[in-house]
């Protein structure tokens, strides 16, 4: 995977569509974490043309039209050539370190849900779903177990979706025919987890839904405690009617 970091510089002349464009766009191009393949490229545009670009592997500038090859061998005689091969260590390595600090070795753990789709009915299949949402990178592994068996047929899984906020969902079906006494679970590993997160799949109660059942509940019996408290209180106070 290539990343590059870019820094669009719009020495906007016009931006309608009908006048001109010229922008210069910054890019720090690297696909390997130690860094040692990271290039500075500096390319000057006039509307989607590319005139001149200094790239640090090739170390000077190159023109691309008779303007930019003219640009081209003024520059690398003059000052700006220098300013150039410096940016490679004085822009790029700090900015590119702050996104694998903060975005690329960043991780969030999936939320993972165990849902039948289908009951199963007349001899035809049940349908399990188990989604997986929220976690980031997209790099993510779900699969089925049955009975501690990794399941290889009638799974079908989408493509890790992207929500659009750096976060991603994904969904696998299995289809099965329930035997009786058989455990099946989800299986999710994840770059955010060193464990795998394994949801079995009971019909029963998980801990965590029992808990929020439990919660729910007593909050449930608390309201009404409350307000007939409150009730009665108002109607001690409020005067009575003949
Ligand atoms: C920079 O130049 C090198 C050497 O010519 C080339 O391999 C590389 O692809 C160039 N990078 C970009 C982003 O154009």
């Amino acid at each position: 995977m290539i990343l590059i970091l870019q820094l669009l510089l719009a020495l906007s002349l016009s931006l309608r569509a009908d006048g001109y464009d010229s922008y210069q766009v910054v890019d720090c191009v690297f696909s390997s974490s130690d860094l040692s393949d990271l290039e500075y490229i500096d390319t000057f545009y006039f509307n989607k043309d590319p005139v001149i670009r200094f790239n640090s592997t090739v170390g000077e500038f190159v023109g691309f039209t008779e303007f930019g090859v003219k640009s081209a061998e003024r520059w690398n005689k003059g000052p700006i050539l220098q300013q150039e091969r410096a940016q490679l260590d004085r822009y790029c390595k700090p900015n590119v370190k702050l996104d694998f600090t903060h975005v690329l070795e960043k991780t969030v753990k999936p939320k993972v849900r165990l849902t039948s789709e289908k009951q199963a009915s007349e001899g035809r299949p049940a349908l399990l779903m188990c989604s997986a949402y929220g976690f980031y990178p997209p790099i993510i592994d779900v699969y089925w177990l049955r009975d501690g068996k990794k399941v290889t047929s009638d799974v079908v899984s989408t493509e890790e979706m992207a929500n659009g906020n750096w976060y991603y969902q994904v969904h696998s079906h299995l289809e099965y025919t329930p035997t009786f006494g058989e455990n099946i679970s989800c299986v999710v590993e994840h770059a955010s987890s060193k464990e795998p997160i394994i949801i079995d799949w009971g019909g029963s109660f998980r801990d965590s839904d029992r808990d929020k059942i439990i919660i729910g509940a007593s909050g449930f019996v608390l309201g009404i405690i409350l307000s007939t408290a409150g009730f009665l209180y108002y109607k001690k106070k409020s005067p009575e009617f003949v």
